[in-house]
Order: C-alpha cells, then structure tokens, then sequence
C-alpha cells in the first residue's frame, strides 16, 4: 500500500475515533457539527472517484486523432492502487463511449458499469477490480460533442488548416479521457499520438517534438504527477521558435515570428519567478498561440501554457497572460486547489505571483496599473453580484453546481487583494520567505483552504502576532465582500489619465499628444473611467480622435464597444459583430452579449450576432452563452 493511501486511512480511522468519542459525550453538539464540516473540506463534490479506496497513478494514453469524424479513439491504460478490500475502481466520463476494458495483461474483455449521465459530472465508470488488479485498459472513443475538445475548420485558422485542441479545466477532462477528474488526484503518463503527416502534436509536457514529423506518430512523458485538469493536446500545423535554452513558443506557422517578438521576455519572467519562490520544477517552459477561438486568455498547462492569439497586440503591453500562466507553475500546477471550492488558492495566488513577475520585469509603476485594473473589475464584480452573494467569499461552496459558477474574479482579484495586504502587513521580505515555504512544504501535493489557513497561522501569524492585529484572516476568506481594509492602489501612470478624462468630460478637450506613449493599461483606464454616460457627440470626438472601433487591440476594442453598448451607440455594430465573429475569448463575449440584451434592440442584434459565431466558439463559451441568450442546445 502506497504512502498517500495509507496516509487517507490513517486520517479516516483519526476520525472515526474523534466521531466515537463525541458520540461518548452525545451532549456535545457544536463539536460534532464541527467534525462534520471538517471531513467535508476534502471532499471534492465533483468526481464520482473514490480514490481512498482505489486510485490512478500512471496513464499510458494512445490516441488517434480523426479529422474526418471529429473523434479521439484508442485507450487509456491506467496502473492503480488501492486498499485490500477495493472491489472496484470508479472513473469519471462524459459522453464518452466505452467499447471495452481489460485488467493486467489479459486480453479478455470484463463487465463494467456505465452509470446514467448527470448533468453536470457526467456518467460514473464502475470497474470491477480484484486484489491482483494493477492496471485496467479502458478502449474507448470521444463523442463530436466531447466539451473539451474543440476542432477547427481551415477557415477558423491564420494558416488555414485543420485544428485541434482541448481545454479541460475544471472538469472537461473526462470529456476526453476516462479519468479520476479531481484536482486532488495526481498521476504521472506518457502517451502516443497518432495525426495527420502535415500536423504536429503536442501535450503538457517538457519532451514536445519542435518540427513536424513525417509518420504522424509522436510520444510524449511528463514524469511529474499532475491532476487531470492540467491534460492538454493540441494538434495542428504549428511550428515551433526557441527563445532560450528552457523557453520557446509554438504557433500556427503565419504567426511564429510575430509570436516570439511579443514574448520574446518569456526566460527573464522564468528567471524572476525562480529568484522569488524557488526552482522552476517543470523542465521547459514553452508557450503555445492557439487559434482566436480559444476561451480563454490562457491555461496553464504544465511545461506548455495554451495562450490566446488576442494578447499579441503588437507592443509587448499585454505579456502579463504569460506571467500569469507561468506562475501556475508554483500556484496551481505545484500546489494545487484541492477541490474547486477552494480554486481562490490557485488563481488568487496567481495573480499575487504574477504581479510580483511584472514588477521584477518592468517595475512597480507598470505592475500596479494591472493590479489597479483589477481592483477596478473587482469593484464591478462585487456591485454585479451584491456584496451580500455567498459568492463573493473566497472559500466557495460549489456543492451542486457547476465549478465554473465559481470561476471569476472574486477568486482572483479578491484573493489578489488578501496576499498583498499580508505582504503589506509583515513586510516583503518575511512574506517572500513565508510563500517559498509554503510552496516547498506542498510541491506536488493538493491542498484546501483550510491547510492553508493552519500553515499561515502557524509560520507566520503566530511568530508575528503584534502585526496581524489589525487583520481579520477569517473575515476575508469565509466572509462576504470586501473587507474596510484592502489596500488602495495608487498610480503614477494614472494621474495623466485621470487628467485627460478630466478635460475630456469638462472642457470636452481631447488632447492626442499626451496619450502618444501610452500602452493598453493606461487606455483601459481611460475607456473604463470616461463618464458611463455619453452623448453620441462625445463618442463620435472619441473615436475620430482614438480609433477605438475596430482597433487591433482586442483588450482596447473589447471595452470600447463595451462603453458604445452601454450608451446604444450604433456605430460600431458591424465593426464589434466582426470582432464576435472571430474571436472566442469568454471573457470578451459575456460582457458585450449580456450589455445588449439589457434592451430589446440590442436582444435582436445580440440574437443575429450569436447565430452567425456560435459554431466557432468553443463549448466553454457556448454553454456560458446559450444560457445568457436562453437558448436550448
Ligand atoms: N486557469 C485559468 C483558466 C481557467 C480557469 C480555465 C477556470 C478554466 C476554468 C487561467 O490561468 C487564467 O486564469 N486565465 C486568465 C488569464 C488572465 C488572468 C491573465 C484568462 O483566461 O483570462
Ligand atoms: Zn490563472
């Protein structure tokens, strides 16, 4: 029996005893109240696995990619462990088709369980296992729905060929393999794919080819445990361009050059990020550029972070996406949100990191524009959601839901906002020494809010309690909104702009020389403080003055049309449906979709819009809209 299992059994029968001796003293309520939600905190609602009775540890992948049929099929050979009396191992699917299993080296197909689908997690796989069970061969393929997948027609691509790719966090993974999709479940794999002889292929691993070859088959190891979530393929005609001995990018072959110049800072942020919390565990650190379609800025998929075309703006101004993902290297993909409950340890120690990155790379006046941005989207989100919503705690109870209803910036920039007023509140040096600990204590581990919790109490609070007095831990993570004393974030930058908006909105002065050095920040800052409310006058001056509509800047043009929304400026409809039609970044498409549908005009457009770019959106984006656009699917 391995380490991590014996580990669980030891914890259980801990508990058992404590449940035994409340039950002793039956008087004793709140305690055993207590207990409950403390066995609760590990459990993931969202596997059907039960890994404390049998779990995955390696997976031996082999797959064949089908252009023709939009399908993955092959096997899933998983080596397993479990207790002496396990009769059975459970795995997570969605709509996959399961054609047959077998156990060890034998041949012999066996029975197995396909329970009926819920709606959410998909169908629980139950297979039959017996003590001499090491390895179960799941032969299966993928449905053309499989929601992580998706599969791109030439015309959808820069270099007009077919693509594939796959986005499985948070729990999409089982949507293309046979998996214990839980981020608390760790396994290590090696995989062989088989594609097209013109395409390449390349995982989450550090072993990536860098041409194409020839036969169409490629292999791959990644030797470190990851959590399903972090599996990723993607399959097109891509090349491949070094910016150092640890660092390249890969991109559909139009875009390489272009790619490597915007990123061309990648090794000096991995540099950086090792001399804040420690060695870089992963081997190489590559970036791919996917197609617009992709629904995210970025994913963090370990040694190879899947990125969106929209952040290659030209000027470097929105490399951020590429410190964010890399620090998922130490927060997340090191030390990893044991449930999605507590997915604010991920991205809230991201965004810490990331910050921290930009500030080593280009200062604290430039990092604090995006850390005050965010504060800026933060103060919305909380607005939009009333700040009495239970989902505005850091610590989620997702229980029942979808994990993605918990997947915005209260985890992020809320989460953002309590690390750096604990940087601020024992200073950055014994934080530093503080979050490297916490990152060595728990490399390759899951961990909950409540570990954390108890780690900081111990390390740092407790040494230092005199600081912390004026600081309600408890508050910020099990408690609604925002607490009276998250830091204000005061920019230089910004007084220029404040300036301009000043003049603009009095005098109705535009003055074009003095946003001549301005990056993306300092116009987001702009369009997004500009009075709400415009004349059509003041919107034509704008935009004959700034070029917003239209404007290759995604980040520039998305909160330009944002703004032209909000006050029915029809001008741009034809410039923003182009703009809906090609790109597929979510975090573009909700907010411009749920602004015009606020009036019944816009409801049409919105309608007219969606039908013509749904089919080349990912299912991500698609499920987010068609429930915003009450459409059935
Ligand atoms: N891990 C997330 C993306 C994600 C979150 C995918 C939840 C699925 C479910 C990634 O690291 C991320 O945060 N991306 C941001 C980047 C930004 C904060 C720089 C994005 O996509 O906008
Ligand atoms: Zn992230």
């Amino acid at each position: 029996m391995e380490k991590n299992l014996s580990k669980a059994f030891l914890k259980t029968s801990f508990f058992s005893a404590i449940i035994l001796l409340i039950g002793y003293a039956a008087t004793k309520h709140s305690s055993t109240k207590k207990m409950e939600i403390a066995t609760d905190w590990r459990h993931d609602y969202h596997s059907f696995a039960e890994p404390n009775n049998a779990v995955v540890k390696h997976l031996s992948l082999n797959l064949n990619i089908d252009f023709e049929k939009n399908i993955l099929s092959g096997f899933a050979n998983w080596q397993i462990e479990k207790s002496a009396d396990a009769k059975e191992i459970i795995f997570d699917t969605r709509d996959l088709t399961i054609e047959k299993i077998t156990l060890n080296e034998d041949s012999t197909p066996i029975n197995f369980e396909l329970k009926s689908a819920d709606k959410i997690l998909g169908s629980a796989l139950h297979i039959p296992i017996s003590t001499t069970t090491n390895s179960v061969k799941i032969f299966y393929h993928t449905s053309q729905n499989a929601l992580a997948l998706q599969w791109l027609k030439p015309e959808q691509t820069t270099g007009k060929q077919k693509f594939l790719f796959t986005q499985s966090e948070a729990i999409l993974a089982r949507s293309w393999i046979p998996c214990q999709d839980g981020p608390a479940i760790r396994f290590t794999y090696d995989a062989t794919i088989y594609c097209p002889k013109n395409l390449m292929a390349v995982m989450s691993v550090a072993d990536n080819p860098q041409s194409i070859n020839a036969s169409g088959e490629y292999h791959y190891a990644q030797p470190k445990p990851i959590p399903s979530y972090l599996m990723a393929l993607a399959v097109g005609e891509i090349a491949f361009k070094k910016i150092n001995e640890r660092c390249g990018i890969y991109a559909e072959l139009p875009m390489v050059d272009k790619v490597a110049w915007e990123f061309a800072d990648m090794g000096k942020m991995v540099d950086a990020a090792e001399k804040l919390y420690g060695p870089y565990a992963w081997g190489r650190y590559d970036v791919i550029v996917l197609p617009p379609s992709f629904p995210f800025g970025g994913m963090e998929n370990p040694c190879l972070t899947f990125a969106t075309p929209t952040v290659i703006a030209g000027d470097r101004s929105l490399v951020s996406l590429v410190a964010h993902e890399l620090a998922h290297s130490w927060s997340g993909n090191l030390t990893t949100n044991a449930t999605w409950n507590d997915f604010w340890l991920n991205e809230g120690f991201t965004m810490y990191f990331q910050m921290r990155i930009m500030e080593a790379l280009y200062g604290k006046d430039y990092s604090d524009m995006e850390a005050n941005l965010c504060v800026q989207d933060l103060q919305n989100t909380l607005k939009d959601f009333g700040e009495k919503n239970p989902d505005t705690k850091l610590k989620l109870d997702l229980k029942g839901r979808d994990p993605d209803d918990g997947m915005n910036d209260i985890a992020y920039n809320k989460g953002y906002l309590f690390l750096r007023l604990m940087e601020e509140t024992v200073g950055r040096n014994l934080w530093d020494e503080f979050l490297k600990s916490w990152f060595a204590a728990h490399q390759f581990q899951s961990v909950t809010t409540e570990d954390f919790v108890e780690f900081l109490n111990k390390n740092l609070i407790e040494p230092h309690k005199e600081k912390f007095s004026s600081v309600n831990i408890n508050q910020w993570i099990y408690e609604v909104g925002l607490p009276a004393n998250a830091t204000t974030i005061n920019v230089t930058r910004f007084i220029e702009v404040d300036e301009q908006i000043k003049n603009f909105t009095t005098k109705n002065l535009i003055e074009k020389t003095v946003s001549k050095n301005w990056v993306t920040n300092e116009w987001l800052h702009f369009i997004n403080n500009v009075p709400e409310k415009l004349s059509e006058k003041q919107l034509d001056n704008l935009d004959a003055a700034y070029h917003f509509t239209g404007n290759s800047n995604c980040e520039i043009a998305d909160a330009w049309y944002y703004l032209c929304l909000k006050n029915h400026y029809t001008k741009i409809n034809s410039a923003m449906e182009k703009f809906l039609c090609s790109v597929g970044r979510r975090k573009y498409l909700l907010p411009l979709y749920g602004e015009m549908i606020k009036s019944e005009d816009g409801k049409i457009l919105a309608h007219q819009i969606y039908a013509k770019a749904r089919g080349g959106y990912h299912s991500v984006s698609q499920q987010t809209l068609d429930e915003l656009l009450k459409l059935k699917k």
